[in-house]
């Protein structure tokens, strides 16, 4: 065993600051969870309990294993838009008849569980992982389907909800769905697309034009129950295979066609794992809220990965990235986590290296963001500064195992991409409420802007205005300040969720034990050029 020593004092000061602070912005992200927890207000929610309805989250609960965890995906959705937090639809994964499963239940008391932009980038995240992880996929549906102000931004892109659902079929991936109420127009195609359907004795509404519609168009006089109902579907149109009498009974003939679908993990579940030797309580009082000042990733590693085992892979060369071997809840990994901000050449080429590495063995890689980027300066550029960074992105887009990514601090230009950020496509990607990511620092990119202005007065004779300048360099720092925080960046959809640090390795081993169900095989070649 190699057990990861730690330095970290809990009782210091520095440990005590550090944690009062990131225990400040947990308390401002339970704030906002609470916003996503809250639906569509008390109003909606009394509306729909008196309408007999059971709430999003009690159908998720009825429809998931006993005491089984839910992991739920991109809760802030939607956060600092128009829209409400959550973005109308709840996701996720957890445990049905004693299968991994993507849930994407809408939410009816927000907006009649309409979609807007966020709804469906949400949505349409939740597919991709029950694509890639191969998770048979579960809607709850009950929506007013697209959300009619904003249908410009979803009528055309909105169209990939039902491919996915027909190209998840088509790659042997179950879909079901389970209808609660309405579910039309476009909507009709979320059962009409899935392997099996569920439909609730008056209650469900599934049809391509509702009365008014139909009577405008065609001048026939109809009913919600002829037109859609689930006795009709069932009886009739052969729509629905399954009739529940009500929305209990479909939650649990639900978990019955899960019990029935045969489906087998690529990877069986490795059993019990050691703990780590450290409280996951002082994963609190490591990030500094200055990501100036540097910490140590292998005090979080000590944390997170089972009996804080780390066998570190070239320690002496590229300090500033930290590679090495462990595993968590039982599953081996691959870790790259930044050490010391910067990427320089031989950072970038001992990744390049420890991927291809994970990849001839099959070892899924962990990325533990701190990094400013890649190094600038005229001995960093003749030293091959960019051919090198250029090696750690093609090995990082190249690699065919899993790839996980937290950003436990900064995470900022081209090392947010080496380092597998989001457009790397992670398996998952979540972020500490201490993370932070831009291009690159509010005040670098406040320095650049000013430095480029003065020289574009400069070239035009112009006289430069110190006053006005110190006023931008304020406001833009600012601005990008306030958008390289996790509650902006959640908010577009950049990260599955903001996390509790304490959380980590919970999170992860969900995460884990989900990818497992697809097989986990790493490129035996197939990568770009390296250039040398
Ligand atoms: N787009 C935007 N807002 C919508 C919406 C939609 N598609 N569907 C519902 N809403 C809004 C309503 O305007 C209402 O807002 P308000 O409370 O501020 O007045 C709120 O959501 C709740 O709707 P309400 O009709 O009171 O809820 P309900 O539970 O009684 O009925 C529906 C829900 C979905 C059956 C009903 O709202 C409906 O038929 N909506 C339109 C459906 C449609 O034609 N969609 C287009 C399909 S492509």
């Amino acid at each position: 065993m190699t057990v990861l020593a730690s330095a970290l004092d809990p009782g210091g000061a520095d440990h005590t600051a550090h944690r009062e602070a990131m225990l400040g912005k947990l308390a401002e992200l339970e704030e906002e969870h609470a916003k996503a927890l809250a639906g569509g207000g008390e109003k909606y929610l009394q509306r729909h309990r008196e309408r007999g309805k059971l709430l999003v989250r009690e159908r998720i609960e009825l429809l998931l294993d006993p005491d089984t965890p839910f992991l739920e995906l991109s809760p802030l959705a939607g956060w600092g838009s128009d829209y409400p937090v959550g973005a109308s639809i709840v996701t996720g994964i957890g445990v049905i008849s004693g299968v991994e499963c993507l849930i994407s239940a809408n939410d009816p008391t927000v907006r009649g569980g309409a979609s807007n932009p966020w709804t469906l980038k949400k949505a349409l995240r939740a597919h991709e992982i029950a694509r890639v992880n191969r998770l048979p996929l579960v809607s709850l549906v009950e929506s007013g389907g697209a959300d009619l102000p904003s249908q410009k931004e979803i009528f055309i892109p909105g169209g990939a909800m039902f491919r996915d659902l027909t190209r998840l079929s088509a790659s042997g991936i179950p879909t079901i769905a389970v209808v609660f109420g309405n579910s039309t127009a476009g909507g009709a195609y979320i059962p009409g697309m899935s392997d099996h359907v569920i439909m609730v004795k008056e209650r469900s509404k599934v049809f391509l034009g509702g009365p008014p519609l139909v009577k405008m168009a065609t001048g026939e006089e109809s009913d919600d129950e002829s037109l859609g109902g689930a006795e009709m579907h069932a009886r009739t149109s052969g729509l629905a295979d399954y009739f529940a009498t009500d929305e209990p009974d479909a939650l649990r003939q639900a978990r019955r066609v899960v019990a029935r679908l045969n489906w087998r993990k690529a990877h069986p579940d490795p059993g019990p794992a050691e703990p780590p030797k450290y409280d996951a309580e002082e994963l609190l009082g490591i990030v500094p809220s200055d990501l100036k000042i540097p910490f140590d990733p292998r005090e979080v590693i000590a944390r997170i990965v089972d009996g804080s085992d780390f066998d570190e892979f070239k320690p002496l060369y590229g300090r500033s990235l930290a590679t090495g071997w462990a595993a968590l809840h039982g599953y081996p990994i691959g870790v790259l986590a930044n050490a010391q901000g910067v990427l320089f050449s031989e950072e970038s080429q001992k990744a390049a290296q420890f991927i291809q590495l994970a990849n001839q063995r099959d070892i899924p890689l962990l990325f533990l963001h701190n990094t400013t980027g890649y190094m600038v300066g005229r001995d960093y550029e003749q030293g091959g500064i960019i051919k090198h960074g250029a090696m750690m992105i093609n090995a990082v887009s190249n690699s065919r195992v899993p790839h996980l990514s937290v950003l436990i601090g900064a995470s900022y230009g081209a090392g947010h991409y080496g380092m597998c950020g989001r457009a790397y496509d992670p398996r998952f990607l979540f972020a500490w409420p201490s993370a932070k990511s831009a291009v690159m620092g509010p005040q670098q990119l406040a320095g650049v802007m000013s430095i480029v202005a003065r020289q574009s007065a400069a070239a035009k004779g112009q006289p430069y205005d110190e006053e006005a300048d110190a006023a931008l360099r304020a406001m833009v720092e600012q601005q990008i300040e306030s958008e390289s925080l996790p509650l902006f960046l959640s908010g577009r959809l950049y990260d599955d969720g903001v996390i509790d640090p304490r959380d980590t390795r919970t999170v992860l081993g969900l995460c884990l034990s989900a990818l497992h169900t697809a097989p986990v095989e790493g490129a035996r070649g197939g990568f770009g050029v390296f250039r040398m």
